[in-house]
């Protein structure tokens, strides 16, 4: 989405600013800033659009102070111009941002009406303002800092430098990465291990919710509580960035733990935030008022992504969709028709079946979609229009954050064919964007469970089978925690709608078999209780997924719930595949599989 920097040093700063900015210009390269302290005063420079135009400036008019923060920018809220690039600044400080502050119009009316005047359109200047009014009754940076962090929602990281304070960073973490590299006397932030790479080789990932005091003697690392915590600090050798598992144990966890970041990036993609409207890339010229139907293919997470789609396209486009495995569907001989558009779902962009899907499809001239994670792919290639996912390279081989990027993506392409058919209307669309908006915060609430999810991991090990139940959009990703668990620990795993239980499965109930039903609040939520019950009524131990009052209204014995926050339905699937992978990974874990690698499996399936 964006990148940030800071370097807490004893030359200038903004070379080196620039420098581990250039290696972050992946995230985004809307606009470009840095901000140092010149003999104790705030300076910055900024541009519109690629860090040379960065470059340019700061060779024109220079900045020497040592202490200094840099942004490179993906745009988010307010256009991509110079007045709304990063670094925000005040008199008394100067911040950058990646993320998005969720409730920042609250805030900043709140600020308006005291009297504040804004210069941007961007939500970063809110967070400049809150922490300087602080300030101004009193207290220190830190103090500050910490009283506003609490006040902000959303999925984001920061960077401070505060005027007349040259031996001070403050770095915060929440839902998006923040690295703090340590050098000789000399102290960093970055977005990640890359940025920092040729000023340390020595980090310390901070978690959710931390946020860290810098000196040129050391980092003081606070969590959300406010208590003094120690983060690992790591070697890294610059090369291996790519391999980089963070804090993790397996790149799995790191990819579970980094969708509140890449969904957002996703969303972002998608979303005019100021206007409230979802915008898809212009190389989309399909007239969704002239679709007949949407014909989706895929394979494995990818298909049940496509299958999660088939609700919205058909609830908020009226679009009847068909929908196919492509192993399937290329041998189905299905009937196609100009008035078709054909989507195809793929992290890699290479799956074998995926591509010779396509091919057929496009031989039968229907237009072709693909919502791909790797934009070089063949898949892409050959597509007439691309809906990336910006997941970001996804290296374990059970599929999390492509997952939930691809959600984040057809969503928004569910909400465009809406509107483009007039079946949903503007104040829908705004409903529905902010529903959108809203995921990457929830996201974060959902990873909180992990704790006790893992203390439900050793249950479900000793399990032969276990049993996913869902209905509606939920349905769909029972099928998708079902292949999770399956896939990395081995255990035989099925999902289940959940009212197709009593058709047959439900003969497979007894003690033995653990039932995890994902159950959010939506329309058919008392007929997923009704569901358990049944299933509890013969023996079965429900594991249940779902927000805090379900449990009290389910009245079923359980064997553990999940607590899920509360949100809009429409953005349930991604939300609740959190507690769907993560219970796949600590059961495997707890198993001693290897979690990354699976047996017989490979990232990428060229084969058919
Ligand atoms: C499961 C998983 C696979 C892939 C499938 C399609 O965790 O990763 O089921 O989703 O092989 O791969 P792509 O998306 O690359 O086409």
């Amino acid at each position: 989405m964006c990148g940030i920097v800071g370097i807490l040093g004893r030359q200038p700063a903004a070379p080196l600013v620039v420098d581990a900015l250039k290696r972050l210009e992946y995230r985004g390269y809307d606009s470009a800033g840095v901000a140092t302290l010149e003999n104790g005063r705030l300076e910055r420079r900024r541009a519109e659009g690629k860090l040379r135009n960065l470059e340019d400036k700061l060779a024109r008019s220079p900045l020497s102070g040592p202490v200094g923060i840099g942004h490179t920018r993906w745009a988010t809220h307010g256009r991509p111009n110079e007045t709304n690039a990063h670094p925000h600044a005040t008199d008394r400080l100067a911040v950058v941002h990646n993320g998005i502050i969720e409730n920042f119009r609250a805030l900043k009316e709140e600020l308006q009406a005291g009297g504040v005047v804004f210069e941007t359109e961007t939500d970063t200047e809110v967070v400049a303002q809150l922490v300087t009014r602080e300030m101004r009754a009193g207290k220190a940076p830190a103090d500050a800092v910490a009283a506003v962090l609490p006040q902000l929602r959303g999925a984001f990281a920061l960077a401070f430098v505060f005027a007349g304070e040259d031996d001070l960073l403050i770095g915060a973490r929440h839902g998006a990465p923040l690295a703090i590299g340590y050098g000789e006397g000399e102290m960093y932030l970055g977005s990640d291990a890359l940025a920092l790479a040729p000023l340390t080789d020595e980090i310390s990932y901070l978690d959710d919710g931390d946020w860290a005091v810098l000196s040129h003697d050391g980092a003081i690392i606070r969590d959300a509580s406010g208590k003094v915590v120690q983060r690992e600090r790591q070697r890294f050798s610059p090369g291996a960035f790519i391999a980089d598992k963070g804090n993790h144990r397996h790149f799995m966890a790191k990819e579970i733990h980094e969708q509140p970041e890449v969904v957002g990036r996703t969303v972002a993609h998608y979303v005019d935030l100021a206007a409230g409207r979802v915008k898809m890339p212009a190389e989309l010229a399909v007239d969704f008022r002239k679709v007949n139907r949407i014909v989706i293919s895929a394979c494995g997470t990818a298909y049940y992504a496509g299958l999660v789609a088939r609700y919205w396209f058909e609830r908020l486009a009226r679009l009847p969709v068909e929908i196919d495995v492509a192993s399937e569907f290329r041998y189905r001989e299905m009937p196609l028709f100009a008035t078709d558009v054909a989507l195809f779902i793929s992290q890699s962009g290479e799956t074998a079946d995926t591509l010779a899907s396509l091919r057929y499809a496009k031989a039968g001239g229907a237009s072709i979609l693909s919502v791909v994670n790797v934009p070089t792919s063949t898949i892409a290639r050959e597509s007439t229009a691309v809906l990336p996912t910006l997941a970001g390279p996804e290296i374990g081989v059970a599929s999390t954050k492509a997952f939930t990027c691809q959600l984040a993506v057809l969503l928004a392409l569910a909400i465009a064919a809406g509107r483009a058919r007039g079946t949903l209307s503007e104040r829908d669309e705004e409903g529905l964007v902010s529903a959108l908006i809203s995921v990457p915060g929830l996201m974060a609430e959902a990873l909180k469970s992990e704790a006790d999810i893992e203390g439900l991991a050793r249950e479900l090990s000793k399990a032969r089978d276990v049993l996913y139940l869902g209905r509606g959009m939920a349905y769909p990703l029972a099928l998708e925690g079902a292949l999770k668990l399956k896939e990395i620990s081995y255990i035989h795993a099925e999902g289940y709608a959940a009212g197709e239980l009593k058709h047959g499965p439900i003969a497979l109930i007894d003690e033995t078999v653990p039932v995890i039903v994902l159950a959010p609040s939506d329309a058919v939520f008392e007929k997923t209780v009704s569901n358990m019950q049944e299933v509890a009524a013969r023996g079965g131990r429900i594991v249940l997924v779902g927000e805090a009052h379900a449990a009290r209204e389910a009245a079923v014995e359980t064997m553990a719930t999940v607590a899920m926050p509360a949100m809009n339905p429409i953005i349930a699937p991604l939300v609740y595949a959190i507690p769907a992978q993560l219970i796949a990974y600590h059961t495997a874990l707890f198993m001693g599989k290897d979690v990354d690698q699976p047996r017989n499996l490979a990232k990428s399936v060229t084969v058919e």
